[in-house]
């Protein structure tokens, strides 16, 4: 049963997470006072299209989100969550209205992290997380155009996989000596490097910009680049300015328990502000996935429904598209022993990531039918040694 006090129920942030939680709130029968803010006047989109198909073919209506199922409630565009006054359960907004919660839903998101030695580049310098970056890049994305890209991540590389394929030029800056550090095992990165390298992306590993000279970027080997327009790619940063100021426990993310609940009582946090125990790991962590902010959202609804909710405790998984690449994670991408299944140099295959006898993550390139299997199986101990691991023709029999 849901207590008058749990209402009514402010989301802020519209993003994947916030929908996600709205959306299931009322599928799970909440019919009370519900109301979504963001300080995006858009409508609310998906944002893994903004790396990829959307800058291929410009579609917007493909990359909205289903606000179908929100039947009733009050939508805020355009308006930004200023300060949270957690004794009176009251919120600000830069409209100068003062709007009640009985529970508040955290679900910010994260913004890219910023190069400030780029200030004065004198080019179009971006970073990509919304709609209008997207817009952006879309015009400058050029057949003959240099492309400087700043970060080797998942959106560094996306990104250069796109350019490279509309005819620009594209060099990428990696500070690592391997790209997708934070998401890839070694054998993935080295595999995805090379992809690239094949299409013709000028890859530096191991190099950063060491300072900007009348539009030319000049890096710590000498060498100098004199691109038309610059990416950075290096992370982003969750926005919890709002929790943080109202004295809610944050680190670089608002900390979560198995139900989205923060310290301060009523309220929540969802998606990629929320810092949470891994599953695998342990650690606690920002997820930054399409899957946690679905997941975790409509996890966090169901438990503020129903406090017999089990905790979300769904192992994290990712994707990426990159040329002909369907890349996915799940898991962690680090173990103590790899198991390669299938032919990496055919550019088919799954790699297995073991700590003893646990499977604790996989990732797969082209390899759909394996990774379905797999996102089931990480988290647990087998008796199947690697060799059967390696040439199992159906997983579902070892397992
Ligand atoms: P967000 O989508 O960031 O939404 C938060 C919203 O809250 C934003 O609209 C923000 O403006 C708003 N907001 C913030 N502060 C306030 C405030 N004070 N008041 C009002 N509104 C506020 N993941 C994958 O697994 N696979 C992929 O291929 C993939 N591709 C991606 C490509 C791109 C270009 C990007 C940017 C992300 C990609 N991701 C991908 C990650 C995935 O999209 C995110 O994990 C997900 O969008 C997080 O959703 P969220 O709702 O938590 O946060
Ligand atoms: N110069 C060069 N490279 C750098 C620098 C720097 N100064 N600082 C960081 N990097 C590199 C990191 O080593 C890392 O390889 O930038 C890369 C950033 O990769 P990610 O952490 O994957 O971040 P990003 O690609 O920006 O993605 C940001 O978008 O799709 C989502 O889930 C993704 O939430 C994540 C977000």
């Amino acid at each position: 049963m849901i207590s008058v006090s749990k209402e009514p129920v402010v989301v802020v942030g519209n993003g994947l997470a916030g929908i996600s939680f709205a959306c299931a709130l009322r599928q799970g029968g909440y019919t009370g006072e519900l109301t979504l803010l963001s300080d995006e006047a858009e409508a609310p989109y998906d944002r893994p299209p903004l790396s990829k198909a959307y800058l291929k073919d410009g579609d917007t209506q493909r990359i909205r989100l289903d606000e179908s199922r929100l039947n009733g409630a009050r939508l805020l565009r355009g308006v930004r969550a200023e300060m949270l006054d957690l004794d009176g359960r009251k919120l600000t907004l830069s409209d100068g209205q003062v709007i009640p919660w009985g529970t508040l839903v955290l679900a910010t998101g994260a913004r890219p992290r910023e190069l400030r030695s780029l200030e004065a580049f004198g080019k179009p310098t971006l970073t990509l997380r919304t709609l209008d970056d997207a817009r952006r890049l879309r015009e400058l994305i050029q057949p003959g155009r240099l492309l400087l890209l700043i970060g080797a991540g998942v959106i560094g590389l996306e990104l250069a996989a796109t350019a490279r394929e509309a005819g620009c030029g594209v060099t990428v800056l990696e500070s690592q000596a391997r790209v997708m550090g934070r998401t890839a095992p070694p054998t993935l990165s080295d595999y995805v490097a090379g992809r690239h390298l094949r299409a013709g992306v000028d890859l530096r590993l191991g190099r950063v910009m060491a300072e900007c000279v009348e539009g030319e970027a000049v890096l710590d080997d000498g060498s100098r680049i004199a691109p038309d327009f610059v990416v950075v790619g290096i992370g982003v940063r969750s926005n919890d300015e709002l929790a943080r100021a109202a004295g809610i426990r944050c680190d670089d993310g608002i900390f979560v328990d198995g139900h989205g609940r923060t310290s301060a009582p009523g309220v929540l946090a969802v998606g990629d502000v929320a810092r949470q125990v891994h599953p695998i790991s342990g650690e606690v962590v920002r997820i930054e996935t399409w899957s946690n902010a679905q997941m975790q959202g409509a996890a966090a609804a169901r438990s503020w429904l129903n406090s017999d909710t089990p905790s979300f405790a769904e192992t994290p998984w990712y994707w990426s598209d990159q040329y002909d690449l369907r890349i996915q994670g799940v898991g962690i991408p680090r173990g103590e022993r790899e198991v390669v299944r299938g032919d990496v140099s055919a550019g088919k295959f799954a790699l297995l990531q073991f700590q003893g006898r646990k499977l604790v993550g996989a990732s797969c390139v082209n390899n759909g039918k394996d990774f379905g299997l797999l996102r089931k199986l990480v988290g647990l101990e087998y008796e199947a040694n690697d060799q059967q691991w390696a040439s199992a023709p159906d997983l579902r029999k070892i397992a």
